[in-house]
This record gives structure tokens, sequence and C-alpha cells, in this order.
């Protein structure tokens, strides 16, 4: 996508062989900071600290995790028991995404198909390219069937202003390209449908303050910031035509994680008879979990990221305290929306309600039902 007039992705093979390079996501928006990863930990340090963040870029970065580490084996051989090894560790980075280990699972599978040796470092890196490319085209089909929804909210609207509430980023830097949530904005704004979008700062660490707000401004989309508590007054007063967020990790049941006061947007929504879409690439789907708020891993972050803020000051990033210094905190990063909160999924395949039957429907492939 767009930055600076430059058509950049998040995640990058680089030239220099045995190194992927990510825009950094902590400096955004004051700096645009590339960061190079050459080596398996450079990337779980990469993951576990938010220089790359959002749930189909953590896949993609987990599968080049693998190249990384397959790059550096001991004797360059890359045996399953190192690899495996190697994997684990990866997976661990970070619990709620389902993509890491979907992402990291899939190039681990495809290397052990070959020999360890070239032919198996070869299979590694085009697995993890074909990810990427696959989640590029993913979050474009996303786009074009999450499109016909505000195409229709604006014919029914007499053409005028379509507004869209989202939360967190869910754009193209958390994906490769477009976003989950962001695509059908980005698509129908394209197609000259008039878009207006209500971002949620996201506190603690302020990803749709910082970085959605950011991905639209580049893209001349037109954006107002809100605080994470203003949805609810605007969709009682008809100021939001649909909720249109993305998620970590959906069971195949419909239940959905995503980051912090997402649930509290949904009830809103539900509140106010205003439809709730969650848009995600088929990675994000867990076809195991059945019951979202008691069996997906909901992530517990340093508390020091909701007792102090970033913002820039005279060119300069900036770290204040906000409460007394010693207020204890907790950072629970994200919660789960239960499935009947949920008016459709928008998915590569096309929209299909929260539920295990047409879940079932568009993927008869990814199980044994
Ligand atoms: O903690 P983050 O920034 O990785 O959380 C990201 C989100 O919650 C996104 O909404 C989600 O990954 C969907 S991304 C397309």
């Amino acid at each position: 996508m767009n930055s600076n007039s430059k058509h950049m992705r998040p995640i990058w093979l680089a030239e220099k062989k045995g190194m992927v390079q990510v825009i950094d996501q902590r400096y955004l928006p004051h700096e645009l900071i590339v960061k190079d990863l050459k080596t398996v930990n450079d990337t779980i340090y990469a993951i576990k600290q938010m220089v790359v963040r959002g749930a189909p870029l953590i896949g993609a970065t987990g599968a080049y995790g693998v190249y990384l580490a397959a790059i550096n084996s001991p004797g360059k051989a890359a045996d399953n028991e190192y690899l495996l090894g190697e994997c684990e560790k990866l997976k661990a980075a970070r619990p709620t995404a389902v993509n890491l280990e979907w992402g990291v699972d899939r190039v681990y599978n495809a290397a052990v198909k070959k020999a360890p040796g070239e032919n198996r470092m070869d299979a590694i890196k085009a697995e993890a390219r074909k990810i990427v490319e696959e989640e590029a085209e993913n979050c474009r089909m996303i786009g074009v069937h999450g499109c016909d929804l505000i195409e229709e909210f604006s014919r029914k609207k007499g053409g005028k202003t379509v507004n869209i509430l989202t939360h967190c980023n869910a754009g193209w830097l958390a994906c490769i390209e477009y976003g989950t949530a962001t695509a059908p904005i980005y698509t129908a704004f394209e197609k000259g449908i008039d878009v207006h979008v209500w971002v949620d700062e996201t506190r603690p660490l302020n990803q749709g303050a910082r970085l959605t707000t950011w991905e639209l401004a580049k893209a001349g989309v037109k954006h107002t910031l809100i605080t994470d508590n203003a949805g609810g007054h605007l969709m009682q007063h008809h100021m939001v035509d649909m909720v249109m967020v993305g998620t970590d990790r959906t069971t195949h049941t419909g239940d959905v994680a995503n980051k912090i006061g997402t649930y509290l947007k949904a009830l809103a929504a539900k509140d106010c008879g205003i439809p709730f879409y969650v848009a995600l690439p088929s990675s994000t789907f867990d076809w195991q979990l059945t019951d979202g708020i008691a069996q997906i891993p909901i992530e517990e972050r340093d508390p020091d990221e909701v007792r102090f803020i970033e913002g820039e000051k005279d060119g300069k990033i900036t770290r204040v305290l906000v409460p007394p210094a010693d207020s204890p905190a907790a950072n629970f990063a994200f919660d789960v929306t239960p499935a009947r909160l949920v008016t459709a999924f928008i998915t590569e395949r096309g929209i299909c309600n929260a539920n295990v039957h047409d879940i079932k429907n568009l993927f008869p492939d990814k199980k044994q039902w």
C-alpha cells in the first residue's frame, strides 16, 4: 500500500540473503523505521515487542521466522528436531492470534516433506513467500466481498456518507496488503462511495490513533479519531451505520477474539440495531476450539503499557506516566465477542453468518466436520 507515495508492505524478504525486513510499527506515525530480522530470536523479539503486529502479519512473520531459523541452523541442514524446537519457540511469542501457529506449522510441514539440506531450504523459503502472497490476495478478496455491504448501505442512504466504526488497526499494516476490516473500506473508497471512518484510539498502545489514522490519511479516506468509549454514544445518535473489525482468532463456532474493547462495541451495536461485521482470512479461524470465552488464550501484557503513554514532542518520541507511580495496573490485550453479537463474517470466500453451519458451508475443506 502507499506510504509517502511509495508502494510498501509491512514485511518483505531483503535483497541480502538470509534477512527479512519489516516496518517497525512502534514508531509510527512519527517515524518510518525499517528493522532487519536476521535470526529466529530477532523474529521472536519483533513479534513479542510488537515491532510487527496484527494477526495476518504475525502469521507471515512466523513463517519467515522458520526461514531464518533454517538459514542459521547448525551445519545449514535444518534437521527436523532442530526446526521443531525453533518452531515451538516462535509459536510461543504471542498466544492469541492463531495465525502465528498456522503460519509456522505450514512452513514446518512443507519443510519436513524434503530431506534436510539445500532443497529443504528452498521449500521453506517458497512456502513462506506463498503464505505472504496468499494473505495479500485473501485480503483483496475480503475487500471485494465486504464492499458489497458498504455499497448496499450507500444505496439505502441515497449516496450519503456511510459511517463505519473500527477498532484497533486491522489495516494493511496488520496484514500484507489492504487489511481485513479496512479492505472493504479501501475498495468502497476506490469505487467512489462516500465513506467516513470513526477510528477508536485503542488504548493502551493506540493502534487506532497511531496506525489506522496514518493509513487512512495516506489513502485520503475521511476519518475521525475518537476515544475508545465514544462509540456507544455515536451509535445511539445514528452516527454509525456499521461496525467493521478484524480478529486474532475466531472459533469455527463463530466466537471472535479481537483487541480489548471490541466486545463492548459489539454490545452497543446490538443494543442500537447496528450491524457488527468481522473481516478475516481463513487463516484466522481456529478449526479446533468451540468455545471462545472459555478456550481462547488471552494475552496479558506488561502493565507499564497501561501506566505510560507515548507520543511525539518536539520531534522526539516521549513516554509519560499517567497514574500515581505506585498504582497497580492490568493489561488484558484481547477480549471475546460471542457469535450471537456478530452480524456476519467477511472472508476471502464470501460472507457468512456467525455459526458453525454457515462457516462449514463456506469452508468444507478446512477440517473433518
Ligand atoms: O495487539 P495487536 O495490535 O497485534 O492486535 C491486533 C488486532 O487486534 C487486530 O484487530 C487483529 O489482529 C485483526 S488484524 C487484521
